[in-house]
């Protein structure tokens, strides 16, 4: 389909109907156009305020006809959107991120592959397809990490594995699935970058993001990245850069680093569209990933993104509705919460809190990084967050 710009006044769609596709209706609302959503969910959070929301499976032929009729351009917001939905939907309307940029993002062995081929460093790795190959492991991946190849997220999908034994019996645990033994690497800390790419060929990036994962899920965004030096930040922005435009890739990615031990920068994965560690950027710059997933998707310019102000993410997960041991959900302080300054509470709607579920986020904005943490600590202080 051609790519011609869409103006403020047509509707932009989107497959999935979770948190990152309410944002991304919130963000195409405020610059004027019409969303659309398709989620089998009939109270899905991106639904809600949607002006549409087809419920359907996402592979459904009516629910995907319904979707394009009523849009101009359709995005995703879910990585395991299957990606021969947007091939579907692609015959009809323009489509971005492309479906086949989206099905290297679901496999982490095609990730990994790209990874190499565009020259950035990733964890020494095999791909297991089958029991055979189990034998046939270096023993130099171990200890490692088995994960499966499709469908993992929040740290599940994943074996913590330190021998050959532990290996195999892993890799039934998992289903016997195809799957990728990653070497177990020493970790110093964990970064991540935003990147925009138009059809046009720009690439803009947001600040690095440094990230804390508690359980598998983050809990804790940084920004400015505290203990990333400014070659560090440089060198991820431009790997970033470099994989969104290799895969011509159309929208916003964001791709996860480890910085290990020795201070080498690794590429770990990547997101075909906005991340639960780029949700700061609503209150701290001047664009947000959602507002650039929108202008990518429109054909809008793509203007480099500015941090106005540094910044503190609290992801707000299901058991902070659960104080200890009971089991009857209690709504968590919010008034305390928001005499705190600087604090941006969002909330995505989810009906039901569920212990690890995320419910909603918290970015603590202040005038420098110092004043964000202080505030940001107050505040998991008020909530029953643990510090960090
Ligand atoms: N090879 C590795 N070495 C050390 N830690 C790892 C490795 N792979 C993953 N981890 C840890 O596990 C977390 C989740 O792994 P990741 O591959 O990002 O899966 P998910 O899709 O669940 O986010 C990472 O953020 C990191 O903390
Ligand atoms: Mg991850």
């Amino acid at each position: 389909m051609s790519r011609d710009v869409l103006l403020p006044g047509a509707t932009l769609g989107v497959m999935g109907g979770g948190q990152l596709g309410r944002m991304f209706v919130h963000a195409a609302q405020s610059l004027g156009y019409g969303a659309a959503v398709l989620d089998p969910d009939a109270s899905s959070p991106a639904g809600q305020v949607a002006q549409h929301q087809v419920r359907a499976g996402y592979l459904d032929a009516a629910g995907l006809a319904e979707l394009a009729a009523r849009c101009d351009a359709i995005t995703t917001e879910f990585e395991n959107v299957p990606a021969e939905a947007l091939r579907r939907l692609a015959v009809l309307r323009p489509v971005a991120p492309a479906a086949d940029a989206v099905a290297i993002c679901q496999d982490r062995a095609a990730e990994k592959a790209q990874f190499v081929r565009c020259g950035v460093p990733c964890a020494p790795h095999a791909v297991i397809d089958s029991a055979g190959q189990l034998t046939t492991v270096p023993a130099s991946l171990l200890p490692g990490i088995l994960k499966t190849a499709r469908m993992g997220y929040d740290g599940k999908g994943q074996r913590r594995v330190a021998d050959a034994q532990a290996l195999a019996a892993a890799w039934h645990e998992l289903g016997g699935v195809p799957c990728v033994l990653e070497q177990m690497l020493p970790l110093a800390l964990e970064l991540s970058v935003i990147v925009a790419r138009g059809a046009d060929g720009t690439v803009v990036t947001l600040p690095v993001q440094q990230n804390l994962h508690r359980e598998g899920i983050l809990a804790v965004t940084e920004v400015p990245a505290p203990q990333a030096d400014a070659a560090l930040q440089a060198q991820a922005r431009a790997a970033a850069g470099d994989v969104a435009a290799a895969m011509g890739y159309v929208g916003v990615l964001c791709v996860e680093f480890f910085v290990l031990a020795d201070g080498r920068l690794v590429a770990n994965e990547m997101a075909p569209r906005p991340h639960n560690s780029g949700h700061y950027s609503i209150d701290a710059c001047d664009l947000s990933q959602f507002e650039l997933q929108v202008r990518a998707l429109a054909g809008l310019p793509l203007p480099q993104p500015r941090l106005h102000s540094p910044a503190v993410m609290l992801n707000l997960l299901g058991d902070l509705w659960f104080a200890d041991g009971d089991e009857t959900p209690r709504t968590p302080p919010w008034d305390r919460l928001l005499a705190l300054p600087g604090v941006h509470l969002h909330l995505y709607g989810k009906a039901e809190a569920r212990r690890g579920r995320k419910m909603g986020h918290l970015t603590i904005t202040a005038a420098d990084a110092a004043q964000a943490r202080s505030v940001a600590l107050q505040a998991a202080a008020v909530l029953g967050i643990a510090p960090f």
